[in-house]
């Protein structure tokens, strides 16, 4: 389904991804090129970026994409759930997901990365892909290397 030609060269991203953060750390910005960065970066994406915690549940933030779900409670979908267990989701068929949120029709798979402030999920990476089975293990190494990246040189406020 992904061979060779659709992997991700994520050392080039990391590098790629400090570059931005490190002109622009501001939360607005960086996110604004960091998820421009992912769609390029990645084949077959429908949509990529950033869900922000605010007043306990998850208020879209930068993406590229179509519009999307504004507020995603806590524990809810792929995304609520990476924030309220704290942990990376890799769903291969969003369809087989209870609860899953379908903002866009298309979606086939998802992978979604929490992103810390001190310890606490401050933000999540949300990734959706219309070709089943699309996150690899090597993606999410990779992405959980960019969310670490995020996590040491962004600037919340
Ligand atoms: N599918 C996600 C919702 C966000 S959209 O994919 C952009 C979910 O179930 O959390």
């Amino acid at each position: 389904m992904h061979g060779q030609e659709n992997t991700t060269d994520y050392s080039l991203l990391t590098e790629q991804a400090a570059g931005i953060l490190d002109a622009e750390p501001w939360v607005t910005a960086a996110m604004s090129n960091l998820s421009a960065l992912i769609a390029e970066s990645l084949a077959d994406l429908n949509w990529a970026g950033f869900y922000l915690v605010r007043g306990g549940q998850l208020v879209v933030g930068p993406f590229q994409g179509k519009p999307a779900c504004i507020h995603i409670p806590a524990g809810k979908g792929v995304c609520g759930t990476a924030m309220a267990e704290d942990r990376i989701q890799v769903v291969p068929d969003v369809h087989a997901f209870p609860g899953h949120i379908a903002c866009d029709s298309a979606s086939a798979s998802e992978i979604v990365i929490p992103i810390h402030e001190r310890g606490n999920v401050r933000a999540v990476l949300d990734i959706d892909s219309p070709v089943k089975d699309r996150f690899s293990a090597e993606d999410a190494a990779g992405l959980t290397k960019l969310a670490e990246l995020i996590e040491r040189k962004i600037r919340w406020e």
